[in-house]
């Protein structure tokens, strides 16, 4: 057992927790001064004010945490860092004028980084992934989703499933990670169809990743020029049958209907939403999908961002990721993003932590944690800064610590 003492805030986010992150108000915040947190290695067993810790827990093993607030666990539930290579050429092409989709046609974007990712061996992108993970780790990121989709053959898209189980397994007790297969990231030009890509490759490999029990996870990217509807709904009725969660990247750079079939089929979360449309967003409201907003690649790409006003107002669970990865959004920290985020696309202050904690684990299937009440798993934030206010208004800077 453990208890954390004299925490000056705790976020315990515990009203945004019992609406189910939606429709969150200022007030649902839920934040305790000179709080205790008692826990053992599953659950939280006791919260409340350190002068009021009951008896029993008066003998417990003491961390004095003055001057330190702490909040759910940091989240990021949608990262694509796993890849060799860079697209730094690519970002100053698009300053000067080039367009992503453009770039993409003509042999760049995601397919470029497929040739970076096939050019380097298993260590090398283990290598590489474990100190992209340290790194989000340092800003006080808990919780991390890694998808595979820059291997984009049966080979390489295999050994990535593999890479990012052993990262799972290398950083369990200190980083969740949360491995989602995405071979349905960009169809190789050896392919005929996205069709023909999904029957021969995504589909079989699905199968056996899914039987080894390697993967937690699918996504694809639904977008003109890369996977339709029908490939989507091929994915999702697979992973149905497999009994994995999926999910879905959506109305990135246009209204593909993707935000609408994902709720429908009862998605995970569904991600990206820039062109998502009142029909999408009512489908988000009446179900359980989290409606996962990317800043970070709206900023990096220039674009317009989602109608993250329209979504919250409706009671869509919103949550925020970084989306990091080479080419849309080299941008891996996400409480920079967040923070940025919040006052550009409307957030209030509870929809902003829970966005980053409660909601992007559920956007990850991990009901059992999110906020910091009785019964749910002890995942924490820690941050060195007097108020909970603090720790999203000193943009840039990084207060997180890990004991
Ligand atoms: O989430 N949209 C699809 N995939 C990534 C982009 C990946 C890339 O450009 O390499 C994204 O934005
Ligand atoms: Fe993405």
């Amino acid at each position: 057992m453990k208890h954390y003492s004299n925490i000056s805030q705790v976020l315990s986010l515990e009203s945004a927790n019992s609406k189910d992150g939606r429709n969150l108000e200022p007030s649902d915040l839920s934040v305790l001064n000179n709080a205790s947190i008692v826990f053992d290695n599953e659950k939280i067993l006791w919260i409340g004010k350190t002068t009021e810790l009951p008896d029993i827990y008066q003998s417990v093993e003491t961390t004095d945490l003055t001057g330190h607030c702490v909040t759910p666990e940091v989240v990021d539930s949608h990262t694509h860092l796993i890849f060799g290579g860079d697209r730094a050429k690519e970002y100053s092409m698009r300053l000067n004028g080039a367009d992503y989709i453009d770039i993409a046609k003509a042999g760049g974007g995601i397919l470029n980084t497929m040739n970076g990712t096939n050019s380097l061996d298993k260590h090398e992108l283990l290598s590489i992934s474990r100190e992209r993970v340290e790194r989000l780790h340092s800003y006080g990121i808990g919780s991390i989703e890694i998808k595979t989709g820059y291997g984009l053959n049966f080979e390489k898209e295999y050994e990535l499933s593999h890479i990012v189980k052993e990262l799972k397994d290398q950083y369990k007790g200190k980083v969740q990670i949360i491995n989602t297969f995405m071979a349905a990231h960009a169809v190789p030009k050896n392919y005929e169809s996205s069709s023909q890509y999904m029957n021969e490759v995504v589909i079989p490999l699905l199968e056996k990743l899914a039987s080894e029990k390697v993967i937690d996870c699918a996504d694809i990217f639904h977008e003109s020029g890369y996977f339709d509807s029908s490939d989507t709904k091929l994915l999702f009725e697979k992973c149905i049958e497999l009994n994995i969660p999926f999910k879905s990247h959506a109305d990135e750079f246009n209204d593909n209907k993707g935000a609408k079939l994902a709720a429908e089929m009862g998605a995970l979360s569904t991600d990206h939403l820039l062109c998502t449309t009142q029909d999408g967003i009512e489908a988000l409201s009446k179900s359980k999908t989290v409606a996962t907003l990317l800043p970070g690649t709206g900023y990096f790409l220039g674009k317009p961002q989602a109608n993250a006003r329209a979504l919250l107002n409706a009671g869509v669970k919103v949550s925020i990721a970084s989306d990091y990865n080479p080419g849309s959004c080299h941008w891996d920290n996400l409480l920079q993003i967040a923070s940025l985020a919040a006052p550009n696309l409307g957030f209030n202050q509870t929809q902003l932590w829970a966005a980053i904690t409660l909601n992007a684990a559920h956007a990850l299937g991990l009901t059992d944690q999110g906020a910091i009440v009785r019964g749910l798993k002890p995942r924490f934030s820690i941050f060195k800064v007097p108020t909970i206010d603090h720790i999203t208004y000193h943009w840039g800077r990084n207060f997180a610590v890990t004991l």
